[in-house]
């Protein structure tokens, strides 16, 4: 393919990676090809000049890598190393989940909640990449987070972003399962959120590949019925809660009525079930 793609500099090369993405059927082609091509360069996409495009072996080599992999359906954001979530662009690979547009409308509620109620001390449990730990903190300035994961590698990712937010004084990472008795950090939250898995495990092979072959199988699988995390949350989340602290927790399509009784049970109540910019019920939240 690098010597196709070579043959085409002095053509037209962004029609051509526009048809190439086109027949393999990726949406936005003409997007991801202007991506493709600005990843390739090292430069801003918004900055690139269609007209004058001029590419060094190894600026081919590079576009001919990516493009290979846009064409076995990675995602773009773990083709390029980032991707935009709320006000950041996040770095990604493949040991952490995508950051999905519909997870901020848990972290504009969470936002809206910490300065309404001056909370303080953030826990994030399933943290990924810190997309939602990171964007809450740094807009509650005086607050201080902890963010969770079972995943080493993706405790490192977050930990990266942390740092290129300059929120690493504010921020601490901890590896651990849910409220594993091994962690006990000492104090309360006024202010726990999390995004765990919830696909149906019989589900996870009907999804896009760019989800099923490049999230970590543990950023989805919620077990059988897609309720398992939620309810190993529910048994812990109270203890670690202070008296009038906020729970926020993003659900799937359809779960988030029997996501509420699960933590009705376990004595939190429903304050508000928000929607995504589709109109789906998607975050659930929930007070002591
Ligand atoms: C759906 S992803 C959410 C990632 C990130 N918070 C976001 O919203 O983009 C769920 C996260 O939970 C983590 N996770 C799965 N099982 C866990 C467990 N038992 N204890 C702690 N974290 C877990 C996964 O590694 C993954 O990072």
């Amino acid at each position: 393919m690098l010597s196709q793609i070579m043959n085409m500099q002095n053509t037209n090369l962004f029609e051509d990676i526009t048809h190439r993405l086109a027949e393999g059927k990726i949406p936005s082609p003409r997007l991801e090809a202007r991506l493709l091509l600005a990843y390739a360069l090292g430069v801003d996409a918004d900055t690139l000049n269609l007209f004058a495009l001029e590419l060094d072996d190894a600026q081919l080599h590079k576009l001919d890598q990516a493009l290979k992999a846009r064409l076995a359906h990675k995602p773009i954001c773990k083709i390029v190393g980032t991707k935009a979530f709320y006000k950041h662009d996040f770095k990604v690979d493949c040991n952490v989940l995508s950051p999905r547009p519909d997870t901020e409308i848990l972290v504009e509620n969470a936002i809206r909640l910490g300065q309404q109620h001056n909370l303080k001390r953030v826990l994030d449990l399933g943290t990924g990449s810190g997309c939602i730990l990171l964007s809450v903190i740094e807009d509650l300035p005086n607050a201080k987070g902890l963010g969770v994961d079972i995943s080493d590698k993706a405790l490192e990712i977050a930990q990266t972003n942390a740092a290129m937010l300059g929120l690493l004084p504010r921020v601490e990472f901890a590896r651990g399962s849910w409220f594993d008795d091994t962690l006990n950090w000492g104090y309360k939250f006024d202010l726990i959120v999390s995004n765990p898995p919830y696909i149906k495990s019989g589900d996870i092979v009907n999804l896009a590949p760019e989800v099923k072959d490049y999230d970590p199988r543990l950023a989805l699988d919620g077990g059988a019925d897609g309720y398992r995390d939620y309810k190993k949350l529910a048994e812990r989340i109270p203890e670690w809660l202070e008296d009038n602290g906020y729970v926020l927790l993003e659900v799937g399509i359809g779960q988030a009525e029997q996501v509420a009784q699960i933590f009705a049970a376990s004595g939190l109540h429903l304050c508000e079930i928000a929607k995504d910019l589709a109109g789906i019920n998607r975050c659930v939240i929930l007070k002591k």
